[in-house]
């Protein structure tokens, strides 16, 4: 298959590519470092031209509410467009589990624009919903730090090997569209507090995890079932030791 992933050079991006390569398929990485702005619409007719799947691994640069929000809407709109013109078969993006149970961060709230555009957009399409990535529990640390403290809730995360995650993500890619929405999580669910811990204990981190429940999670409270993905989630096989050893 002719597949162009959006994003093609980011932490997913470069292994999905890797992967469908392996696999066979004609892949086409495209990134503003390729000539291809999706937020401006730069490059992107040429660079879908004869593709039959478009996979969006993009992210934004920031992460602030209105930049993110600016970011998403745009890049998708400009995507689906481009994919429109170009009969592209099969419109794949990735994002995250439970974005619509996390209202009080700007960065859920434009996840959760990117999905609609999505599903009105008019190309067939799968949205594909990730936990939490072992490489992001570093920075969801550094958010919650002050001083040597870090305040963290003990609602449980099940994060996921980006490995992982490309590995669901080419498997999709490949599939017929499911015009909805599919969950990939982790092997294991973990208390956040607990795997900070964990995580700080391996990385020789002397910062202590003081458990707050009160603590927020990107600026929203989270509960047992807020970033946990639903009974059907296809899972993830690294555990957060063996991405630790
Ligand atoms: N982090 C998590 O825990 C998590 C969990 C679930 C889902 N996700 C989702 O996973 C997706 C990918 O994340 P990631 O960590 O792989 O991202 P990443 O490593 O930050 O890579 C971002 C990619 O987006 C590209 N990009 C940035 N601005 C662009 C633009 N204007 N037009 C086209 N491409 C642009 C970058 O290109 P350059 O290299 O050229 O700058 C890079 O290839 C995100 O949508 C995120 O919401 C993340």
């Amino acid at each position: 298959m002719n597949i162009v992933i959006i994003g093609g050079t980011g932490l997913i991006g470069k292994q999905l590519t890797r992967l469908l390569e392996q696999a066979g398929h004609a892949v086409t990485p495209a990134s503003p470092s390729s000539g291809v702005n999706a937020v401006t619409g730069e490059g992107l007719d040429a660079a879908l031209a004869g593709a039959q799947v478009v996979v969006d691994v993009t992210n934004s640069p920031s992460f602030e509410d209105e930049a993110v929000m600016h970011f998403f809407r745009s890049s998708t709109r400009h995507l689906l467009e481009a994919s429109a013109r170009a009969g592209v078969q099969h419109y794949v993006a990735l994002s995250v589990v439970g974005s619509e149970r996390v209202p009080d961060s700007g960065y859920f709230r434009a996840k959760v624009a990117q999905e609609a555009l999505i599903r009105a957009g008019g190309v067939p399409f799968t949205i594909l919903r990730a936990t939490q990535f072992h490489e992001f529990l570093m920075p969801i640390a550094q958010v919650n730090t002050e001083g040597e403290t870090v305040r963290l809730p003990s609602a449980p995360l099940q994060p996921i090997a980006s490995a992982d995650v490309a590995a669901a993500l080419a498997d999709v890619a490949v599939q017929a569209p499911a015009n909805g929405m599919l969950e990939v999580g982790g092997p294991e669910a973990v208390p956040l507090d607990a795997l900070i811990r964990r995580v700080f204990q391996a990385r020789q981190d002397a910062r202590e995890v003081v458990t707050d429940d009160q603590a927020r999670y990107f600026g929203s409270r989270i509960g047992k079932d807020t970033l946990i993905p639903g009974p059907g989630a296809r899972l993830g096989a690294i555990t957060v030791a063996q991405w630790l050893g």
